[in-house]
């Protein structure tokens, strides 16, 4: 069966910049300037016209100007107090002026940052309405689609979840967000939004929503408390990793986080393996576990090849795929898709929001999952 769905999209609603208000307040000024130089050239032709033979008696140096004695006292002391005054105000003014410039770039900056996060933000609520599936503040969600067989046959409508997104700057690096929003993930509800991937988004608007994103992503220990609650509610983990519940559907802690969302909805599956690595996850009705979906199959040993030793797949899980970069004992260079759980790609950027501890699991729960992984 192909999971090939139609993809609602919705419909950009895109607004024309507004042209600046100084640059129309500049055009103004500058006719009123033009017109005004035109006028006094106009009236000084004419005068000039009509005094014709006159200049002799109207020469401003030819009338008596005022006496020594004023010209000495009040002139020369206003004169020169009056260049004091300038002297003044050029010397306070300009250190005045030197101290604030590092508060007046650093505002700029901020002002420049406030104005990104807001328009990636109307964007995520409006322009492309992230917020239809991913919810609102990145909470997570679902996508309501079609699910078509080989023949493009309607089949069901399904709800696709769609991955929490107040974590996803812990589990990506920046540019690999960019690459998800630019091309979309085929074959799912996850269209294409940049330019490149042929859709309606400037590359200035995914960075500004990557900008926006940056500011919702959840503090640390909310995510360690909301990870723990789930993990108590579906499984009730003993201290041996085993489930308790009797009602449990998952056998470990590593089955539980394999699939970690798969019955509850819990932040989109955002923090399962099993929405890529087994098909069917996504809508509720899961085939073999780890059998291979959008990442690959893991079942039948796989990973036991791929990794020879338990500490080199742990590392993997940790870290996730670099783009262009090998893994394993016969991985391809990934295309950064696969995420990694223990490391944050974010936390060392200059100027990032995110910090070191910003992690999708704890070193227990990524030995937990790989040793449930190399079971299965
Ligand atoms: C029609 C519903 C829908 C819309 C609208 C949508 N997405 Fe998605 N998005 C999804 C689904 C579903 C997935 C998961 C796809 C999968 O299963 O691989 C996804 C995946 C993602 C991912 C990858 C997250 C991860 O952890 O794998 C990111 C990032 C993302 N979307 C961001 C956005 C942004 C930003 C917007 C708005 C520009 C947006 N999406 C609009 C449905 C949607
Ligand atoms: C967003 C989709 C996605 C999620 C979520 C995901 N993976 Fe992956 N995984 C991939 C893709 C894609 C690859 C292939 C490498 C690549 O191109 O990045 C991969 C590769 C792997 C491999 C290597 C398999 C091999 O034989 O090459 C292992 C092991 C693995 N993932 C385990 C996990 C575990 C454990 C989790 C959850 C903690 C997980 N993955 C979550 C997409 C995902």
């Amino acid at each position: 069966m192909s999971l090939l769905a139609s993809i609602p999209t919705p419909i950009l609603a895109q607004a024309e910049e507004p042209a600046s208000a100084n640059s129309a307040i500049g055009w103004v000024v500058f006719a009123v300037v033009l017109i005004g130089f035109g006028v006094a050239v106009v009236l000084n032709m004419r005068r000039g016209r009509k005094e014709v033979g006159a200049e002799l008696e109207l020469a401003a140096n030819r009338r008596p100007y005022i006496s020594d004695e004023e010209l000495e006292g009040r002139k020369l002391d206003r004169t020169l107090g009056f260049g004091l005054v300038l002297l003044a105000i050029v010397g306070v003014a300009l250190p005045l002026y030197w101290l604030g410039e590092p508060g007046r770039q650093e505002g700029a900056v901020e002002t420049f940052n406030e104005q990104f996060i807001g328009r990636g933000q109307e964007l995520y609520e409006v322009g492309a309405q992230c917020v239809n599936c991913h919810g609102p503040n990145g909470v997570g969600g679902a996508a309501q689609t079609s699910l078509l067989n080989d023949r493009g046959e309607f089949v069901d409508t399904i709800n696709w979840q769609a991955p929490a997104l107040n974590t996803v700057l812990y589990r990506y690096s920046a540019e690999e967000v960019y690459d998800i929003l630019q091309y979309g993930r085929q074959q799912s509800p996850m269209a294409a939004w940049g330019s490149k991937g042929g859709g309606p988004l400037t590359d200035q608007q995914l960075w500004n929503i990557i900008d926006y994103l940056e500011t919702i992503q959840l503090p640390a220990d909310e995510v360690r408390a909301a990870v723990d609650k789930e993990l108590a509610d579906t499984c009730a983990p003993d201290d041996l990793g085993k489930c308790t519940l009797p009602e449990a559907k998952f056998a470990t802690v590593g089955e539980a986080m394999f699939n970690m969302g798969l019955y509850t909805g819990f932040a989109g599956g955002a923090y399962s393996c099993g929405r890529c690595h087994t098909a069917g996850w996504s809508w509720g009705d899961p085939g073999q576990a780890g059998g291979g979906g959008l990442g690959p199959s893991l079942t039948n040993g796989a990973t036991v090849r791929q990794f020879p030793t338990f500490q080199s797949q742990v590392d993997f899980i940790t870290q996730g795929a670099v783009t262009g970069k090998a893994y394993g004992a016969y991985g391809q260079a990934g295309d950064g898709t696969m995420p990694g759980f223990g490391l944050n790609p974010n936390a060392e950027e200059e100027g990032s929001l995110m910090k070191p501890d910003q992690v999708m699991y704890t070193e227990a729960q990524i030995r937990a999952v790989v040793e449930y992984e190399r079971g299965l």
